[in-house]
């Protein structure tokens, strides 16, 4: 008899346990990277699905359906959210042909055996951004019908959700509990958050505390980050200590208020930049960045949400994007926690068996020679060349509060003239500029201010190292001659 209950106590105390692990198993916050591509200097798909996995990270969220990525992403047992980039929502929320094949080449294709484990697709980025005037608005809901439609008729419903990445701009309210989504998407919310509901899709959202601080110069900077601050949010019995929790409470109340407070939540971006703006330094990124990722991990939840953090959070991002467009503002370039050539910016802990982040492995690099201004040549007219160079190449770091703001003025030309001499693969006439121009094998970078060399493309570097060996000899025949 007591034997038996021995032995049942054993067995209870097994289930417990087991259900103890399985529980703190789910509600344990994932933690993926948004990988976006619009750079000059693209570091090979090949080469990033390593340092995904050198690094541990299981969840990926892309902008598009870029082939090339996906099919580097086959057998990396990595799961991808891909999207669907906002222009294409009018087409796919009017023809379910285009919705069907849009399924059938961007998600069916992958998922054969050995193939890419597709988790989730996000149906447009944002869409209801303010400052896009509710162009998209309209079809967001039609384009998820089609595409749930099209899931449905490829057996793939149960195994992929769709979801909206929505900008934090989506709800508002000065307390987090009288949180609400902006009345004119009330309706479409209401009918988006529904959908979700009733497809187990969790709610996508994406937090920016940096933007707070960067648009208001009375936001207190402490609360920005997770280290305590002098200025907490009392709302009613709760205190919010971040503005991270603040904004995530804020959804909470907004859903609640349309019916759905059990609504489950993903942040889709969320991160600091480290240039290009006061504020966004290596410093602060990587204070924000470790904050949040122990918070998270933490378990710790909301006041709204006590225990339940975050089903998984995207960190924005992956790796720096030298082209986007600026129209944010300088940082914009700079959000990636790895540099454009997939090095660390810092010392980060993902949370993924608790290392440190690692570097790309054998990155290409083109030659090690830079274009900078001639320092004999007057550089009045030089102006031209500057504008000329920025607009296609990267010169934020240049900007207030960037790294290389204060390395003057032959400085600034030399810095534009090397940014386009690189995005130009080092090719000799893209370091003219009339005559301003010149090859240099000095790294003329300056402090904290780094004057990139450009990534090899993936192919032969053959050609790179004849090449250096003719600038070398026309160097020393410069050098010759000048002196
Ligand atoms: C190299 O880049 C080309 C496109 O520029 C691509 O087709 C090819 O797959 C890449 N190779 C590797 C090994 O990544
Ligand atoms: C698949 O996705 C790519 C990249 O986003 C897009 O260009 C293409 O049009 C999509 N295919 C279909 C059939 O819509
Ligand atoms: C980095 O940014 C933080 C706030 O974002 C600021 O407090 C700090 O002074 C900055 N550090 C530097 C060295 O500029
Ligand atoms: C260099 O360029 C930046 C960005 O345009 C500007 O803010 C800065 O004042 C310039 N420096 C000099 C010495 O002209």
């Amino acid at each position: 008899m007591r034997g038996m209950l021995g032995r049942e106590l054993v067995i209870v105390n097994l289930m417990i346990w087991i259900g103890v692990l399985l529980i703190g198993e789910s509600s344990s916050t994932g933690i993926g990277v948004n990988w976006g591509t619009i750079s000059n200097h693209r570091l090979s798909p090949s080469m990033v699905v390593p340092l995904l996995k050198d690094n541990r990270i299981q969840k990926v969220k892309l902008f598009d359906a870029d082939p090339l990525v996906l099919r580097s992403l086959a057998a990396s047992g990595i799961q991808v959210m891909v999207g669907i980039p906002n222009d294409m929502l009018p087409v796919l929320s009017s023809s379910s042909a285009a919705s069907d094949s849009w399924v059938r080449q961007n998600v069916s294709s992958y998922l054969i055996k050995g193939g890419v484990e597709i988790r989730y697709v996000a149906v447009g980025n944002e869409p209801f951004l303010a400052s896009y005037s509710g162009q998209f608005q309209e079809y967001v809901v039609p384009a998820l019908l089609n595409l749930q439609q099209s899931l449905i008729k490829a057996n793939l419903a149960n195994f992929i959700k769709l979801v909206v990445p929505c900008n934090a701009d989506a709800y508002e309210s000065s307390l987090p509990s009288q949180g609400a989504f902006r009345p004119e998407l009330t309706q479409i919310m209401t009918q988006l958050v529904s959908f979700l509901n009733s497809n187990g899709s969790p709610f996508v959202v994406n937090i920016y505390p940096f933007l707070s601080l960067y648009g208001n110069s009375d936001f207190p900077q402490d609360y920005a980050f997770f280290d305590g601050t002098s200025h907490a949010v009392t709302d009613g019995p709760n205190v919010y200590f971040n503005a991270f929790d603040g904004n995530f409470d804020t959804l909470v109340a907004a859903l609640s208020k349309i019916g759905y407070e059990q609504m489950p939540i993903v942040i889709g971006e969320v991160g600091w930049p480290t240039d290009g703006a006061l504020g966004a330094n290596l410093t602060a990124a990587r204070a924000f960045n470790q904050g949040l990722i122990n918070h998270v991990l933490s378990n710790k939840g909301t006041p709204l949400r006590p225990g339940v953090p975050p089903l998984d959070i995207y960190l924005f991002s992956l790796l720096d994007e030298g082209a986007k467009s600026i129209l944010p503002g300088n940082f914009e370039r700079h959000w990636g926690i790895f540099s454009f050539d997939g090095q660390a910016k810092y010392a980060l802990k993902l949370g993924l068996g608790n290392r440190l982040l690692k570097n790309a492995r054998e990155v290409e690099y083109l030659p090690s020679r830079w274009c900078i201004a001639d320092p004999s040549r007057d550089l009045s007219g030089v102006a031209d060349h500057i504008r000329l160079a920025c607009n296609v190449a990267d010169c934020t770091t240049l900007s207030y509060g960037g790294s290389c703001n204060a390395i003057g003025a032959k400085g600034n030309v030399s810095y534009a003239f090397n940014s386009y001499y690189q995005l130009r693969k080092q090719d000799s006439k893209s370091c003219d500029f009339d005559g301003l121009g010149m090859v240099t094998f000095l790294d003329p970078s300056v402090g904290e201010c780094r004057f990139l060399v450009g990534i090899a493309d993936n192919g032969s570097t053959s050609v790179g190292r004849y090449d250096q060996l003719v600038f070398v000899l026309a160097f020393i025949l410069w050098v010759s001659i000048s002196f």
